[in-house]
């Protein structure tokens, strides 16, 4: 079977931040849990160049677009390896094969006559490159997102036809209830088709740096439908001579945050059906990271945890590992680095590292390093039982938070089995052989077993302890510890 996730492209208009960062890692647990299950994934993040914040930020420091595109997009493509991230493919939406792709999509949607000429008056954030209808602005008239003034702006645009999907997409929302999830969102988004749609503007005139309008030379792309094609695009020339768009098309996933919720449940899925292209199956919307003061993290509020102080201090995959357990994927959550040092403390270093490091202490110290060849403990099978089934059950509807709380109970099961058992005291008596032998060969297993399923939350730590355990039969080694005790 094949998978095909794909995460927001970013703005290069702005640095790398931690909510980039959440993001990207949940996809790349999809998708590397997906891998280690055989399938056939596919896994897309990028940045989104083109528009107006970017063409003003360029302008702002005497650059060309394509100039600061450049610098920043680099930026966002080095983050990914730096998170462990397992992308197929970094998409710029500056890409000679994305923007001939979207041209030829958006042809089709004119030719099929969804497209009409119009003028378009409302009031424009420039930060969103989106123009705001009534009941979202705030008080003050400022953007719901991003606090700040909005502007009134008029031109003449070309127009999607939007208000020609109406009943579309409400049969849609009314036959595939996992279209998007969770169900908050795909609540949301039901009801925010259910109050109307109108068209909405699918060109500007003013702007340059964008993609050309095919049939009017003068408009470029509205940046949101050039970005939105980006999960489409990619496919044509990720593989140069090859097209994997029949291999992956439709995407299994979309994930997003939910600031970008309507253009990718409401525009996105029209838009598709009206360059007749197969949707995708689900849109999953996760939450909002949270600063200490409650609010949405972002550097002008100054309430923001620093990815790369946390990949510094306590490493990538303890970043990795609390963004998905700290926050429940799909809600809100406050975040902070007095908590990712507490993760850190009490469960990586306490409960799993120690855990570690103990297990193959003890093979080697009451084996020689040879885990013992006999039957694993069936009151511990019992309890472990499953667990890869529930895990992929879970990773399936995009809950990597519930899917890590149950590896973790795991964990912590281990943990009680060796103060249970206590090898150290079955040691002391030969009668006791059997026990140990069967203990120890019990405590390698189940860690075996957790490390494979973390193995998507964390790749490094977890590829060093399936190196440590060793084959089955084979010798256990001795390893530095998975996460250091801090000072
Ligand atoms: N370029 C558009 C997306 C186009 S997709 C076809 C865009 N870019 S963005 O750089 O602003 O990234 C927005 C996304 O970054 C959010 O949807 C979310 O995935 C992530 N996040 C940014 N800030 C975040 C938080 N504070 N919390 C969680 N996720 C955040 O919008």
């Amino acid at each position: 079977m094949s998978f095909y996730v794909t995460t927001p492209i970013y703005y290069v208009n702005a640095e790398p931040h931690l909510g980039h960062a959440y993001t990207t890692i949940a996809a790349d647990v999809l998708a590397r849990h997906m891998r280690q299950r055989g399938e056939d994934v596919f896994f897309l993040t990028g940045t989104d160049e083109h528009g107006e914040p970017v063409a003003d930020a360029a302008r702002a420091q005497g650059l060309e677009p394509k100039e600061l595109a450049d610098r920043n997009a680099e930026r966002f493509k080095a983050l990914m390896p730096r998170l462990g991230v397992s992308n197929d493919f970094f998409i710029r939406t500056s890409d000679e094969g994305h923007e001939l792709r979207v041209q030829e999509v958006l042809q089709r949607v004119h030719d099929n006559g969804y497209t009409h000429k119009g003028l378009y008056e409302g009031w424009y954030c420039p930060r969103c490159a989106d123009f705001k209808v009534e009941n979202e602005i705030l008080e003050g008239c400022l953007c719901p997102i991003h606090e700040i003034p909005l502007e009134r702006h008029q031109e003449e645009n070309w127009f999607f036809r939007l208000s020609a999907f109406q009943e579309a997409l409400e049969r849609l929302y009314a036959e595939r209830p996992d279209f998007v999830m969770p169900p908050r969102h795909f609540n949301e988004a039901r009801a925010f088709i259910a109050q109307g749609l109108q068209d909405v503007s699918l060109s500007r005139e003013r702007l340059k740096w964008g993609v050309t309008v095919p049939w009017d030379a003068g408009h470029v792309f509205y940046v949101w439908f050039d970005a939105l094609l980006n999960y489409y695009t990619a496919l044509g020339y990720a593989r140069p001579g090859e097209d994997l768009t029949g291999r992956f098309w439709p995407a299994t996933y979309h994930i997003i945050g939910k600031d970008i919720l309507k253009f990718h449940t409401v525009f996105w899925p029209a838009l598709l059906m009206a360059a007749e292209l197969a949707l995708p199956h689900h849109v999953f919307v996760h939450g909002f990271l949270l600063g200490a003061d409650g609010r949405k993290m972002s550097k002008s509020l100054g309430n923001v945890l620093d990815p790369f102080q946390v990949m510094e201090e306590l490493g990538d995959d303890a970043l990795r590992f609390y963004l998905m357990r700290d926050v429940a994927f799909g809600a809100d959550g406050t975040v902070g680095m007095d908590a990712v040092r507490m993760r850190y403390d009490a469960e990586l270093a306490n409960e799993y590292g120690n855990l570690a490091s103990r297990t193959i202490a003890m093979v080697q110290r009451y084996r020689d390093g040879i885990v013992p060849g006999v039957a694993t403990d069936p009151e511990l099978d019992v309890e472990l039982e499953g667990l890869p089934q529930d895990v992929a059950a879970l990773m399936d509807r995009a809950q990597p938070t519930q899917a890590l709380e149950l590896i973790w109970q795991r964990v912590r099961r281990l943990n009680r089995y060796v103060e249970e058992r206590a090898p150290w005291q079955l040691a002391r008596d030969p009668a006791d052989t059997a026990k140990l032998d069967q203990a120890l060969a019990s405590l390698v297993e189940g860690l075996r077993t957790v490390n494979t399923l973390l193995h998507p939350f964390m790749p490094a730590t977890t590829d060093k302890l399936r190196a440590g355990l060793g084959a089955p039969g084979a010798e256990v080694t001795s390893l530095e510890p998975l996460f250091p005790k801090r000072g």
